[in-house]
């Protein structure tokens, strides 16, 4: 089975199609094979051999972003493959210092932000390079990745391979509420942390007010004393 997640207007035979629920969506005409949100999809474990997301993972907020990323890792076969196409942002961000009008200047602000032609799924939540595709596809347990860098609308072809040794649910939700934990940066911190993680279904214990403010280093990490007690499958 491979799913096409985020099909818009580009339906491939051979292919699961899904797009979100049509009436969260602004074009009528889409042909998809299922609508309902990505978040609110599920497969059994290692029973998906390839999934494809054509402009689509900058669309998830990061917290729901990375918890998708394990759970496609989950419902992929060993061996299966994740293809998602994302703007470059570096690349693109050079397009738009090199732009000579504010209308040329426009295409480039919205291929960083996003479209915003729905209110639901329009908008772009996260910016990405090679370098931190590699770290948050290896910190859910994915190996082997190939990043080729597209031209014209500036965009990163990422894949990545779910291939032995596997990462347990265990190490793969300690390295998620790590990685999240380096986007807390505020006094006091903790506060949005725990949003985070109750809207990622990752049920923690944590200290949040005894954290001083720090950059975003190992020490922030060292103070947020979190434990995973329970994880909710389908996020
Ligand atoms: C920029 S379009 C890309 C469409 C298509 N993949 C293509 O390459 O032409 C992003 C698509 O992802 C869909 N989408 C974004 N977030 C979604 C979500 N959470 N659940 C389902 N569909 C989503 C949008 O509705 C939209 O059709």
């Amino acid at each position: 089975m491979k799913l096409h997640l985020g099909c818009g207007h580009n339906y491939i035979e051979g292919w699961v199609n899904i797009e979100g629920p049509r009436d969260e969506l602004c074009y009528n005409d889409i042909k998809a094979d299922i609508h309902a949100r990505i978040e609110d999809l599920d497969y059994p474990d290692n029973s998906v051999d390839e999934i494809l997301m054509n402009a689509v993972f900058e669309h998830f907020p990061r917290h729901i972003a990375i918890m998708q990323l394990r759970k496609f890792y989950n419902w992929l076969k060993e061996g299966g493959k994740i293809t998602i196409v994302v703007p470059d942002f570096f690349a693109t961000v050079n397009k738009l210092k090199k732009s000579k009008s504010p209308e040329e200047q426009q295409f480039w602000w919205r291929h960083i932000f996003g479209p915003q032609d729905t209110i639901t799924f329009g908008t772009h939540y996260d910016g990405f390079d090679e370098k931190k595709l590699k770290y948050i596809f290896s910190i859910v347990g994915f190996a082997k990745f190939i990043c080729i860098k597209e031209g014209k609308w500036p965009n990163l072809r990422f894949t990545a391979i779910k291939k032995k040794p596997f990462l347990s649910e265990n190490d793969a939700c300690q390295n998620i509420i790590n990685y999240m934990a380096l986007y807390e940066a505020r006094e006091e911190a903790g506060v949005a942390f725990a949003e985070w993680m109750k809207a990622m279904g990752l049920n923690i214990e944590q200290k949040p007010l005894t954290l001083k403010f720090k950059t975003q280093n190992q020490s922030l990490l060292n103070k947020i004393k979190c434990k995973i007690v329970r994880k909710v499958k389908n996020v």
